[in-house]
C-alpha cells in the first residue's frame, strides 16, 4: 500500500488516484459501502461516463482579496483646540490589496515575497482564518463560494512553528493524530496502516520509532520534525492543505525533502497552497504555481517557468545564471526601495494576468465536476476520510455528512487520557519533583512541629502549622503552570482544526490530575498528620487527607485558569504565585476576619486559602479538646515567673469571683474558643470541604471558558 517515491514523483493518471495515491481499499470497510453504497461508487462512474476526462477536479480560485486593517496611531489623544482628525487613509493600513489567483489540484502553489509582505496574511485569507467582514474579494472553489464549515473540514492548516509532544515518537504521534482524526468505525489495523502509509510517504521509516525530543532530549532532526508536524495534519486526507512557511529553518536538503513530499500529497489529488521565503532552485522546480507579493500587492502570479519570460517582457531580463527566484526577490526589494515604487510592476502583472487568464481559456476547459460531486468523487476514492459517507443530494446534506468531528466525546477523552498517561510516564521528573516537593515539605513540617503539645503555645504552633500546609500545597500547585500552557499551544493547533473538542480536553486534563493529586495529599497527610500529632484519629486523618485533596484540586483548578488567561510561562507562574499569597493575606491566619477592615471582606470569602485553612482549623480544635488548663493561663505573662503556690492562690481567688472553683485541672480554652478567637464560626468543616471542592468544579469552568474564547484562530 505505500508508496514508493517512484509514484510520487509521476504525475498519476485518473486511475492511478484511485489505485495507489489513496487509501480507499482499506479506508472505507466493505460492509460501510454495503450499507450505503448507493452513491459512493456511482458518482465517480457517472462523472466518467461523459467519456471526457475530468481536468482539475478541484480549482480554488481568489479574485480580488482586500483586506485593510485599522492600525492604531501612538498618540490619538484629541488634544482640546487641536483638530485631530485622522482621515481614514491615515488610519488603515492594506495588508492585502487586489490579489487574484487559481490554485488547482495536483498543483503546489507558494507564496513568495520578502517577510512582511504579507504571504501569512494570504494564507489566512484563503484558509478562511479573517473575519469574512473584514475580507473583500471572493474565493471559490469550483466556481462555488466555499461554506466556512465544509471549509474546515475539508482543508488543514500547517502551521509555521512544531507543536508536538517531545517524549512520543514520530510513530505514536501520527497514530494519536490518526485515533483523533479519523473515524471510530475504521479498526485499529486501518488507522495503523494509515499511519504506516504516511510513515512512508513522508519519508520518516528510519525515525519512526525515535522520539521527538526537546531541548532537553535528543530526538528527531528538524525537517523530520516538520514532516511529522505536516503529517499530523494531513492524516485524514485533506483536499485543500495550507503551510506557512514549511522549509523556513531547514538546511536545503531537508527542505527540499519536505517540499517532495508536498508534491507528492498534491499530486494524490489535494490542493497544496504555503507560503515560502526563498526557495532554492531545485525547490523552484517543484513548484506549479507562484505569487509573489510585496506590501500586499501581487507582483507576480504564474508558473515559474513563465518567470524569466515575465521580466523580459517587463524590460528586465533575468541573468542567464542563478536562480530566477532571487533575482525577483531582490528587483521587488529595489523596487520597493526606489523612488517609484512597485507600482508599474503591480499593473504590468495585471495585464500579464488577464491576458494568461485569455491564453488559458482557449487552452483548457473549466472544471466539470460541481464542488459537491468534486467532493463525493474525492471521498469515494479514498480522500478525505472523517468518517463521511458522500450521500445525500445537497450542499447541506453534504456538510453534515461530514461530520465535524470525527469521533464521539468519550472516545477523545480516551484517547486524550492515553496519550497523558504516556507522556506523563515518559517524563516521570515533572510529577517527580511535585512528588519531592510535597514530600520534603511534609518532612520540614513534621520535625519542626514535632508533636505539639495541648497548651497556649500548642494553639499558636497548630494554627501556623496549618496555615502553612494549605499554602505549600498552593505553591505546589503552581508548579503545574508551565505544563498547561505547553499543552495549551497544541491544544490549540490541534482542536483549531476540528481533532477534538475542547470539552473532552478540560475533562480528560482533570480526569487525569486525580490520581496524580491523591498520591501527592496522601504522602503529605501519611507524613504530616502522625508527626506533628495531630488530633481525631483515623477520622480525623481521613478528614485530612480529604481537605489537602481538595485543596490539590481547586489550587490545580485555578492555575489552569491562570494559564487559560495567560498563555505565557513567565506570566502565568508569577500570577499564580500573586494570586495564592493574597489568598494567603486574606484567608483570616494573619489577621482574623472580625479584624478585618470591611473593604477587605469580600477578598477574604473568594479567598481560596480560607476554605481548607478552616477546614484544617475546625478538624484540630474540636469542643472536647483542651488546650488551655489552669496555671497555663499564666504561660507567657509576668505571673507565668512567679511561684506555683502563689499562681494556685491567684486560680482560687479568681474562682471566688467568678463564683466557680478553679484549680489545676480546670480548662479555661477548648478548641471551640480557639476557632472563635480566629473567627472560625461560619461554616463546618464539612461545608468548608465542599466549598473547596466546588471552587475546583468553578475554575475548571472558566478553565474551559478561556480555552474556548482563548483559543479563536481568526483575524477580526
Ligand atoms: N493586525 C495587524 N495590524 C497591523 N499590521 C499587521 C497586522 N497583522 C499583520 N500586519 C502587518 O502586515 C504585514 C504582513 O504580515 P504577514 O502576512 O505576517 O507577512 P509575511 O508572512 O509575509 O512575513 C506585516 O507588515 C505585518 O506587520
Ligand atoms: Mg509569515
Amino acid at each position: 500500500m505505500a508508496m514508493t517515491s517512484m509514484e510520487l514523483e509521476e504525475l498519476p493518471s485518473e486511475t492511478e488516484y484511485s489505485s495507489s495515491a489513496t487509501f480507499r481499499g482499506f479506508i472505507i470497510p466493505m460492509e460501510e459501502q454495503g450499507k450505503n453504497g448507493d452513491l459512493v461508487l456511482e458518482i465517480p462512474m457517472a462523472a466518467s461516463s461523459s467519456n471526457v476526462p475530468i481536468k482539475d477536479p478541484f480549482v480554488l480560485s481568489f479574485n480580488n482579496l482586500t483586506y485593510d486593517v485599522k492600525v492604531r496611531h501612538k498618540s490619538r489623544f484629541p488634544f482640546p483646540g487641536s483638530n485631530n482628525v485622522i482621515s481614514p487613509e491615515n488610519n488603515t493600513k492594506s495588508l492585502l490589496n487586489g490579489i487574484t489567483g487559481e490554485a488547482k489540484e495536483g498543483e503546489i502553489m507558494a507564496i513568495m515575497g520578502p517577510s512582511g509582505s504579507g504571504k501569512s496574511t494570504l494564507m489566512d485569507a484563503l484558509a478562511n482564518r479573517i473575519d469574512k467582514h473584514s475580507l473583500k474579494g471572493s474565493i471559490t472553489m469550483n466556481g462555488e463560494p466555499l461554506p466556512s464549515g465544509l471549509l474546515k473540514v475539508i482543508s488543514a492548516y500547517v502551521m509555521q512553528d512544531d507543536m508536538l509532544f517531545p517524549m512520543l515518537t514520530v510513530e505514536e504521534t501520527l497514530m494519536f493524530a490518526a485515533e483523533f482524526r479519523l473515524p471510530r468505525s475504521l479498526s485499529k489495523e486501518k488507522k495503523k496502516a494509515r499511519v504506516q502509509a504516511l510513515i512512508d510517504q513522508l519519508g520518516l521509516r528510519n525515525a519512526a520509532k525515535t522520539v521527538i525530543g526537546d531541548e532537553g532530549h535528543r530526538g528527531v532532526s528538524g525537517g523530520e520534525r516538520r514532516r511529522v508536524s505536516i503529517g499530523i495534519d494531513i492524516i485524514h486526507d485533506p483536499i485543500l492543505l495550507f503551510l506557512d512557511e514549511p522549509t523556513s529553518g531547514l538546511d536545503s536538503t531537508s527542505a527540499y525533502s519536505v517540499i517532495k513530499v508536498l508534491q507528492g500529497i498534491a499530486r494524490s489529488g489535494s490542493i497544496v497552497i504555503m507560503s515560502i521565503h526563498q526557495p532554492s532552485s531545485r525547490i523552484l522546480g517543484l513548484l506549479d504555481t507562484m505569487i509573489f507579493l510585496s506590501r500586499g500587492k501581487t507582483m507576480y502570479c504564474g508558473s515559474p517557468e513563465n518567470l524569466p519570460h515575465f521580466f523580459d517582457e517587463f524590460g528586465h531580463p533575468c541573468p542567464d545564471y542563478g536562480n530566477p527566484c532571487e533575482f525577483a526577490l531582490d528587483f521587488i526589494r529595489e523596487l520597493e526601495e526606489s523612488s517609484d515604487g512597485t507600482q508599474k510592476l503591480v499593473e504590468f502583472n495585471k495585464s500579464w494576468q488577464e491576458e494568461s487568464v485569455k491564453r488559458d481559456n482557449k487552452a483548457s476547459n473549466k472544471p466539470s465536476l460541481s464542488l459537491e460531486d468534486a467532493i463525493r468523487k474525492s471521498i469515494s476514492q479514498g480522500k478525505l476520510v472523517t468518517g463521511a459517507t458522500a450521500t445525500g443530494d445537497d450542499h447541506q446534506n453534504l456538510i453534515s455528512s461530514v461530520p465535524s468531528f470525527a469521533n464521539p466525546l468519550w472516545y477523545e477523552m480516551v484517547v486524550l487520557l492515553t496519550r497523558m498517561a504516556l507522556n506523563t510516564r515518559r517524563m516521570p521528573e515533572v510529577f517527580g519533583l511535585r512528588f519531592g516537593m510535597i514530600t520534603v515539605t511534609a518532612i520540614i513540617l513534621g520535625t519542626m512541629f514535632w508533636q505539639v503539645d495541648d497548651s497556649p503555645r500548642g494553639i499558636q504552633e497548630r494554627i501556623g502549622c496549618l496555615a502553612i500546609s494549605v499554602s505549600t500545597i498552593f505553591f505546589t500547585c503552581t508548579t503545574e503552570a508551565p505544563e498547561f500552557i505547553k499543552e495549551r499551544f497544541i491544544f490549540i493547533r490541534e482542536t483549531a482544526y476540528n481533532a477534538y473538542r475542547r470539552s473532552s480536553y478540560v475533562l480528560a486534563r482533570s480526569l487525569i490530575s486525580i490520581p496524580e493529586l491523591i498520591v501527592l495529599s496522601l504522602s503529605f497527610s501519611l507524613i504530616a498528620f502522625p508527626a506533628i500529632g495531630l488530633t481525631g484519629g483515623i477520622s480525623g486523618f481521613i478528614f485530612f487527607f480529604l481537605t489537602a485533596f481538595g485543596t490539590f484540586w481547586a489550587g490545580t483548578s485555578i492555575v489552569a485558569f491562570i494559564s487559560g488567561l495567560f498563555p505565557d510561562y513567565f506570566l502565568a507562574f508569577v500570577m499564580s504565585i500573586a494570586v495564592v499569597s493574597y489568598y494567603l493575606f486574606f484567608c483570616g491566619f494573619l489577621i482574623s476576619r472580625k479584624r478585618l477592615p470591611k473593604y477587605w471582606l469580600g477578598i477574604h470569602y473568594i479567598s481560596l486559602v480560607k476554605y481548607p485553612y478552616e477546614a484544617f482549623m475546625q478538624n484540630e480544635f474540636r469542643p472536647s479538646k483542651c488546650f488551655t488548663r489552669g496555671h497555663q493561663m499564666f504561660d507567657n505573662t509576668p505571673i507565668g515567673s512567679l511561684s506555683r503556690s502563689v499562681q494556685d492562690a491567684m486560680l482560687g481567688s479568681m474562682g471566688n469571683i467568678l463564683g466557680t472553683n478553679f484549680t489545676d485541672s480546670t480548662c479555661i480554652t477548648t478548641g471551640t474558643d480557639a476557632l472563635k478567637l480566629q473567627g472560625i464560626t461560619e461554616l463546618s468543616k464539612w461545608k468548608c470541604l465542599f466549598v473547596i471542592l466546588a471552587w475546583g468544579f468553578f475554575f475548571r469552568i472558566l478553565f474551559y471558558l478561556t480555552l474556548l474564547f482563548g483559543s479563536k484562530n481568526k483575524r477580526k
